[in-house]
């Protein structure tokens, strides 16, 4: 989008008398104004550097804004607190992909439509029985959702506005599909077939859940807490993995490949393996001792030296409260007692770490609270879904969210593919010399930068 001009401006200065350059500044509707840059190699031949991108806007967006410091997060506008607890996760799909709440006749239609599109090709089955039965369900599920390219080829072309339409109604109603599908794989258990009579959510759950040899019952209490999961991870603006499909896409390549590599970023424990390394970390202070080693386990998190970390808490944006984490908290109390599992031994453990780590100075002054993987892990687990498959529904969750950024940075008349630039720090240009006459340094070397 081109964006308004405003009378703002930012002065840089060089201290080798090289000239100063006057860069225009935006303002975005809410939030931090953004230093535009652009010309900046043109005129000076200097790059800016900010490893992590913890200082850089790679794009402007009218989807998501979060305020880390007042734990605001808003989708298209509406709290996500509003959301949650008055929308559904399809709803929400609609928000994020159209930019506007469905009227009921809308939301009729998208629902129908998501719904009719759950079925996979049954081939599917076929090349997800190539994979080993242990492996984890998170390369399974870049592999099944990159292999969509190769069943759904009439809805490929990014730069058709209606085959990214179909594409992003065939990615949002084949995700739990597919999801279920790893998981039953991994079980050993008959694929369930989606049901269109059942709502997003019920109908994952009984894919997941049911078996052909008894009646599957809904729980409410247990979909609306899956509903919720869905619809608190829906999107983060440009976290790891929505920077990596807006980069992907950026190329042109197909939008099933693009997403694939966003569920390949997700996977990581530092992004949306949170929640399983939590329930991870949980498992193992349980196994040393439970709630009696919880004064250990903090101390090592305070070690320098241990590298230890309490799973499931801090944020690289939000540095006052998670607002995702307030709701999913509140869920997650709705679901154990639903099931009676309050004082379930792991639970009253996350519970009382939870509770000493608010309370810590280590973790007060650096402003770490619980982020919503920290909650989400222990819901799922009350649920019965297993921890390996916990990021598969983060991904299922977020894709709606990596569709919607995806389609506003193609819709962009001025989108370019993504190419960032580095500060080079390596040799200077030399020359090769012949094998016999390279010495040890070379191999040590070697060794080194493995
Ligand atoms: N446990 C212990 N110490 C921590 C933690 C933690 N979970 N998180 C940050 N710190 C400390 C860190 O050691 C550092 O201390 P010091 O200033 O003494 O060196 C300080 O807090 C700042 O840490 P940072 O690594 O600079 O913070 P960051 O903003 O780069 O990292 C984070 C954000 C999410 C990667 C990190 O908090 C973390 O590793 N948390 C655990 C993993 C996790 O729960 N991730 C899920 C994020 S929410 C899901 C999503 O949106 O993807």
């Amino acid at each position: 989008m081109a964006l308004d001009p405003s009378n703002k401006k930012a002065t840089l200065t060089f201290s080798d008398g090289s000239p100063a350059l006057d860069l225009p500044i935006h303002a975005g509707t809410i939030g931090p104004d953004v230093i535009d840059i652009r010309q900046l190699y043109g005129k000076t031949a200097r790059f800016t550097y900010d490893p992590g991108f913890l200082s850089t806007a790679a794009c402007d967006s009218s989807i998501t804004y979060i305020d880390g410091d007042k734990g605001e997060l808003l989708y298209r506008g509406y709290p996500i607190e509003q959301l949650a607890t008055q929308c559904d996760y399809l709803e929400t799909c609609y928000l994020l992909l159209y930019g506007e709440l469905p009227s009921s006749e809308q939301k009729r239609q998208f629902d129908r439509t998501v719904t009719y599109h759950t079925m996979v090709n049954e081939q599917m089955q076929f090349f997800l029985r190539g994979f080993r039965r242990d492996a984890h369900p998170m390369a399974v599920m870049t592999g099944l959702v990159g292999a969509m390219s190769a069943f759904y080829p009439d809805s490929m072309n990014l730069n058709d506005p209606q085959q990214r339409e179909i594409s992003a109604h065939r990615l949002i109603a084949k995700m739990p599909t597919l999801v279920a599908m790893a998981y039953k794989y991994t079980v050993g258990q008959p694929y369930v077939y989606p049901r269109n009579d059942l709502s997003y959510a019920a109908n994952f759950m009984r894919m997941m859940f049911a078996t052909p040899c008894e009646e599957y019952k809904v729980n409410d209490v247990l979909v609306r807490a899956m509903d919720r999961i869905f619809i608190l991870h829906a999107d983060h603006e440009q976290n790891a993995s929505t920077s990596t499909v807006r980069l992907c896409a950026s190329s042109g390549t197909n939008p099933f490949a693009a997403i694939a590599a966003g569920v390949a970023c997700l996977w990581g424990p530092a992004h949306g393996g949170a929640n399983e390394a939590a329930l991870g970390m949980l498992h193992q202070i349980q196994r040393e001792g439970g709630v009696a080693k919880i004064g250990e386990f903090i101390a090592s998190v305070k070690d320098k030296n241990s590298e230890v970390r309490l799973m499931g808490f801090g944020h690289r944006v939000y540095k006052n409260y998670d607002p995702r984490a307030k709701l999913m908290r509140e869920t997650c109390h709705e679901v154990l007692q639903e099931l009676g599992l309050q004082d379930d031994p792991l639970f009253k453990l996350a519970m009382a770490l939870e509770k000493i780590a608010l309370e810590d100075e280590y973790f007060v002054s650096r402003k770490l609270y619980p982020n919503v993987d920290y909650y989400s892990g222990i819901v799922q687990k009350a649920i019965g879904v297993p921890v390996q498959l916990f990021t598969a529904i983060f991904a299922l969750a977020r894709t709606v969210g990596w569709i919607a950024q995806l389609n506003e940075m193609i819709a962009d008349p001025e989108y370019k593919i993504g190419r960032p630039r580095q500060l080079y720090v390596g040799e200077k240009r030399r020359d090769v010399t012949p094998i016999a006459s390279r010495g040890v340094k070379h191999e040590k070397r070697a060794a080194e930068r493995v």
